[in-house]
């Protein structure tokens, strides 16, 4: 995205990086850059909407007229706040900060990634969050939406934008050859969808976000492996990363940055020490003098057998499982 940065670990998204402090510790333990928690369509509509009220009828029933929209839980964090600390963060810290905007329409809030760039952040990364549980919804208007917001984005900024993207298209491939075409930067892969589940005792829907396991980077690994070379836009790797084996595997896999957040929850910030340090002895150990030495070592393209991530491994892998219930 043309960024300059020391190594390739940033920190992703996260509430790790809700307050100054928590951006320092980030820093202070080595990351390249970090992104910044999200932004929410939700909270930046529901400030409009309170302004818009307060103008128009006076100042008695601010909290009453919040109250007519879906409350924004977890992240209390508005938009004036989030640009505070960005500016805040930027002026305080010698690594890039990269605002994060959270939504799935291209209207108001993206002026919002102007006041991001305002801000001083030195890259945007817009996560599109959607559910298509609407059934007369094609797959086509799914994909258009994401366009439509790259471009609005793209119109209105100067800093580079990266897309946090779901695996979930038909054909990721084109649809990140389109992206990109739109005027992405950078693609992100791949945004973890926190998944309801089910109490049994209560009978109720339960939100319930569960931190990744190492086991996720496989998803990812595939999609930058096919994509390493072949689009215009640079590659960031999300999920999965908790040990230096994640960091390498995604780096020959061809991304261009690594990015952890479930890892630094669970060991704290200062776990991006241990990663960088690992990542270095990787290198010295195999005798690479740099990252991009190795860097999509292991793509597509350059392994010995490509079809590795095609359906044809598919039949090996099912056909070399040993039943261990077989005569
Ligand atoms: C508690 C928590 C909060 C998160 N908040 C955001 C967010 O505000 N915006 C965003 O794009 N991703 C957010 N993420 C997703 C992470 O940035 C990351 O992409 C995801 O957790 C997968 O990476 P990991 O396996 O290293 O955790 C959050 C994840 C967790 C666990």
């Amino acid at each position: 995205m043309g960024l300059q940065l020391k190594h390739p670990l940033v920190a992703s998204a996260s509430p790790l990086s809700q307050d100054l402090d928590g951006i320092k510790r980030l820093e202070d333990a080595g990351a390249a850059a970090v992104v910044m928690f999200s932004l929410f369509e939700e909270q930046i509509r529901q400030e409009n909407a309170a302004f818009d009220y307060l103008t128009a009828v006076g100042t008695e029933s601010f909290s009453e007229s919040l109250s007519y929209f879906p409350e924004v839980e977890a992240r209390e964090t508005g938009p004036e706040p989030y640009l505070e600390l960005i500016r805040k963060a930027t002026e305080a810290t010698d690594i890039p900060i990269i605002g994060s905007l959270n939504g799935i329409t291209d209207e108001g809030w993206i002026d919002y990634a102007t006041r991001i760039e305002q801000a001083g952040a030195k890259a945007v990364e817009l996560n599109v969050y959607y559910i298509p549980a609407d059934l007369d919804v094609s797959g086509r208007e799914v994909e258009q939406l994401y366009l439509d917001v790259i471009r609005a984005v793209k119109a209105a900024i100067t800093i580079p934008v990266a897309m946090k993207l779901s695996p979930f298209f038909s054909a990721f491939g084109e649809m990140a050859v389109r992206l990109v075409g739109a005027g992405a930067d950078g693609l992100v892969l791949f945004n973890r969808f926190y998944q309801p589940d089910f109490d049994l005792d209560k009978l109720e829907v339960v939100p319930d976000l569960n931190l990744s396991d190492p086991n996720e980077i496989r998803l990812p690994l595939r999609w930058i492996a096919i994509l390493c070379n072949r689009i215009r836009a640079s590659l960031a790797a999300t999920t999965g990363v908790h040990s230096t084996d994640e960091v390498v595997k995604y780096l020959l896999a061809g991304a261009d940055v690594v990015m952890t957040t479930s890892a630094l929850l669970r060991n704290g910030p200062d776990h991006l020490t241990t990663l960088i340090d690992g990542l270095s002895g990787w290198l010295e150990q195999r005798n690479y003098r740099s990252v991009a030495q190795m860097k999509g070592a292991m793509s597509q393209r350059h392994v010995a057998d490509p079809s590795a991530f095609e359906r044809a491994n598919y039949i090996k892998v099912l056909q070399s499982y040993r039943n261990p219930y077989a005569a």
